[in-house]
């Protein structure tokens, strides 16, 4: 870019910060955007946006003491994204879309209700304009999200044998406890751990080391801040909403924290099956069952369609919606 260009871009963003017209189209994400859009999307982030993350997108507001505080939309890092959270670390604009749409269970951010697509679109594309990352780097491509080979086609062993199946792979394949609970007794735990790593071809461990708070999530270092990562028994989770939602989180992973992509290190099957294991903790949250579930999966003879599968009964929960 000559100098010329630079000072030019220079102005037009200041522009922008002050709350004047875009003129110019610019280059985000490596996609030209039209300064109508641009404009459009300032107007919507006034009037739904700035209250939190401020006229700048530093999120400096009267917001900041919540305990989740409105994120710094000038630092261009996000946690919510399809492509793996290992690369680049910008969402799709879907993503985004989809983000601004349905807001972040248990935040302040709220789901937004009349608003066109169109304003949604807009409003995404101004965010880009708050961070230098959007004019340098582009998204990477999303993860593939095959389909779910556990409830697709006519012999799917189904959701329960998925949720076996996940209970396995989230504590003893993925070691998901690293940072969230373990909801299995530390026996358990080990048995399953053991079993992955015979599964791998591997010789079994001659002790499996465990956190001794296994019951609780470990604190993490973010780019955000320390975070507690969610207990699915517990805590609301913030973005995954519908299944593919679940498998976005696993196999891309979160971005700009320790949770890593899952795509290339757990196959299909078993990607699905702790999505549907991880869907089931959150379904179970605030039922009386929930602590039945704290100790593992329980055996349980209950009428709400249970099936034997691989030996284990599991039930599924009252709330089940598929
Ligand atoms: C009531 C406060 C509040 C309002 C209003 C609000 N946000 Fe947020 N926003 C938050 C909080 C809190 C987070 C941090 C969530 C987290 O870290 O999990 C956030 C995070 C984000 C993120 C980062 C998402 C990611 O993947 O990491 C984006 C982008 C965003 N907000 C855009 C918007 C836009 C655009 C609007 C207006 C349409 C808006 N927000 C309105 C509080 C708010
Ligand atoms: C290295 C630590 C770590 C490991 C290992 C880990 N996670 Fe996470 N996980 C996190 C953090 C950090 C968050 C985000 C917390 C936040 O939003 O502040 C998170 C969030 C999530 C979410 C919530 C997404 C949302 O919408 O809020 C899901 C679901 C999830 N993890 C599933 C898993 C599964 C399944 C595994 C194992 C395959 C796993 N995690 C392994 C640290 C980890």
């Amino acid at each position: 870019m000559s100098t010329g260009a630079r000072l030019f871009t220079a102005l037009v963003l200041i522009a922008g910060c002050k709350g004047e017209d875009f003129k110019e189209p610019q280059t985000l994400g490596g996609v030209s955007i039209a300064p109508e859009t641009l404009n459009q999307g300032r107007r919507v982030y006034v009037r739904l946006c700035a209250g939190c993350h401020g006229p700048d997108g530093k999120g400096t507001t009267t917001a900041r003491t919540a305990a989740v505080p409105p994120r710094d939309l000038t630092l261009g890092r996000y946690k919510f994204l399809s492509p793996p959270a290992s690369g680049v670390g910008l969402p799709t604009d879907e993503d985004l879309a989809r983000s601004i749409r349905f807001g972040f269970d248990g935040t302040q951010m709220a789901p937004i209700a009349g608003t066109s697509d169109e304003e949604v679109m807009a409003v995404a594309h101004y965010v880009k304009t708050f961070s230098s990352r959007w004019r340098e780097l582009r998204p990477d491509p999303p993860v593939a999200m095959p389909a779910d080979p556990w409830t697709h086609g006519t012999d799917a062993p189904g959701r329960e044998a998925a949720i076996t199946r996940g209970y396995r792979v989230y504590h003893g394949v993925a070691q998901c406890w690293a940072c969230h609970p373990g909801y299995a007794s530390a026996d358990a735990l080990n048995v399953m751990v053991q079993q992955a790593v015979v599964e791998s071809g591997e010789t079994p461990l001659k002790k499996v080391p465990q956190r001794a708070d296994l019951g609780a999530s470990a604190p993490v270092e973010t780019a955000f801040g320390k975070v507690l990562p969610p207990d699915f028994l517990g805590d609301k989770v913030r973005a995954a909403k519908t299944p593919e939602d679940f498998f976005r989180a696993v196999a891309a992973g979160i971005g700009g924290t320790p949770m890593p992509a899952w795509h290339d290190r757990l196959s299909a099957r078993d990607l699905w099956a702790v999505v549907h294991y991880v869907r089931e903790l959150v379904r179970m949250r605030g039922t009386p069952r929930a602590q039945a579930w704290r100790l593992g999966i329980p055996a349980s003879p209950s009428t709400q369609g249970s099936r034997s599968t691989n030996g284990t009964t599991v039930g599924v929960s009252d709330r089940a919606r598929d």
